[in-house]
């Protein structure tokens, strides 16, 4: 007998990776890892929904995506403010896809770090996640499709200095994401991590040049940062339908860093 996926003819695969007519909030889009991945959904067929703090930093991103022929829009709203997550996430109407992308940073040593610190920080990388999942989750069950994709780091796995706070959040991001797979993945909707290593961002660029971002470098089998659009290939996998049964992973995108003891 012959399996039933050898019948699939090559030529539609690539539709396997459309997104069409489906609307993708992507959270921590301004600029970024963020607004790649919103860029290569756009290009993938599905209507990004951008997100930042400031509209003024996201009306030249819509204006791109539109000029480019993307029916794109933006929303804005700070991750500490749960009221207007709200408001503006329940005035989007349907989201089947959610990218969150958001992620700030404390990198002061451990004992510079205070208990309000921590419990802040852990608030707007992981509670707050929390907060936004509630509010998609229940209209992608309904309809019985859905994608969950929670941006972590590989900090979350791998110690170093400087992250305490960065790190707990993340790590509680992907069991958070595990979590969601466990429970939903039988109505339609698939959960899973992303995990970044060395991405030359804005956020980073200063570091780069550093001696410590050169050190990075050499320690990537690479032997370089990634350039961000590196991240866009991953994240639309995992919103597609062609990882219809990927769910509750963790996808490491950091050109082998965390594989490797010596590079
Ligand atoms: N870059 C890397 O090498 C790397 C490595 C591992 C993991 N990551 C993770 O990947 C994600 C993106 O990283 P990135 O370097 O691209 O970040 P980024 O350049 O710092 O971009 C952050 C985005 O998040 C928005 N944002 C920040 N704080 C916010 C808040 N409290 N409420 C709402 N929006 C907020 C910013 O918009 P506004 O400032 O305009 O509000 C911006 O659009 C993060 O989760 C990060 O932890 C990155």
């Amino acid at each position: 007998m012959t399996h039933p996926v050898s019948n699939t003819p090559a030529s539609i695969f690539p539709d396997r990776f459309r997104l069409d007519g489906r609307t993708a909030l992507v959270t921590g889009s301004a600029r970024g890892l963020g607004w790649e991945i919103a860029r290569a959904l756009a290009e993938a067929g599905a209507r990004p929904v951008l997100h930042g703090r400031a509209a003024e930093r996201l009306a030249p991103r819509v204006g791109e995506l539109k000029a480019a022929g993307f029916p794109a829009a933006a929303v804005t709203f700070d991750m500490a403010d749960r009221a207007a997550m709200q408001e503006a996430v329940d005035g989007l109407g349907p989201i089947d896809v959610l990218v969150h992308a958001v992620g700030e940073r404390d990198r002061r040593p451990f004992d510079q770090i205070s208990p309000e610190d921590f419990a802040a920080l852990v608030d707007v990388d992981l509670v707050a996640a929390h907060a936004l999942v509630k509010r998609v989750l229940p209209g992608m069950l309904e309809r019985g499709w859905g994608r969950i994709i929670l941006v972590t780091s590989i900090v979350g796995e791998l110690a170093t200095p400087g992250a305490a706070s960065y790190a707990a959040a993340k790590a509680g991001l992907a069991a958070l994401a595990r979590s969601l797979a466990a429970e939903v993945a039988s109505r339609g909707v698939t959960a899973n991590a992303l995990s970044p290593g060395f991405f030359a961002t804005e956020t980073n660029l200063a570091l780069i040049d550093s001696p410590a971002g050169r050190r990075l470098a050499e320690r990537c089998p690479t032997k370089r940062w990634a350039d961000p659009p590196e991240i866009a290939g991953a994240a639309l996998f995992l919103a597609s339908p062609a990882a219809s049964f990927v769910n509750g992973h963790t996808l490491v995108v950091d050109g082998g860093v965390s594989a490797t003891y010596i590079a």
